[in-house]
């Protein structure tokens, strides 16, 4: 074999090996979906506690423990939201997070307003947008009653493509 001949293979190999390094990520990345569903914590369903803590027509405020957090955590694997109790049966859960850049928003009932500190945006009381900065309503989490306790879908953010929170939403006996 001449130099030149082992030089081309040697280049090839090389490219090869490169190639399959980039390309590693991205189809890890583009499976990431399938193996996601399968990661243990998530999507779920998480206890806000009795849902008598919540009056009807108040919105408050609550925490749950991230699913996915670990010991070092801390004080940090604590989210909290907004709990809105519309009538004892329906209710609202918003991430706490502010749709544009995630500032936390806080609730205003004189007002009647989420409001953000970060850019002026402003939402109604049922989350959708009031005005400033943000594109769309805060961000919603899929919830349940059960037996008098109220849950959520809480094993990652609520995002734009998750499902609508309340087209899923069920309702069992107070
Ligand atoms: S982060 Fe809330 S308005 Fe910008």
């Amino acid at each position: 074999m001449t130099r030149r001949g082992i030089l081309m293979k040697l280049g090839i190999l090389l490219n090869g090996v490169a190639g399959l390094a980039l390309a590693i990520p991205i189809v890890k990345y583009l499976l990431s979906p399938v193996f996601r569903e399968a990661r243990p914590g998530y999507a779920s369903w998480l206890s806000l506690g009795s849902a008598a803590q919540f009056p009807a027509g108040q919105t408050r405020l609550t925490a749950f423990q991230n699913p996915h957090s670990c010991a070092t955590d801390g004080v940090t694997a604590n989210i909290p939201c907004w709990v809105r109790n519309i009538d004892n049966v329906r209710f609202q859960v918003f991430a706490i997070n502010c749709a544009h850049l995630g500032c936390p928003v806080r609730w205003f009932a004189q007002s009647g307003l989420f409001l953000c500190p970060c850019h002026g945006g402003a939402y109604y009381a049922d989350g959708s947008r009031a005005s400033g900065p943000p594109e769309r309503g805060l961000f919603e989490y899929r919830y349940k009653l059960e037996w008098g306790v109220l849950w959520i879908e809480a094993g990652e953010m609520p995002t734009p493509g998750a499902p609508s929170a309340s087209l899923t939403n069920i309702s069992r006996a107070l």
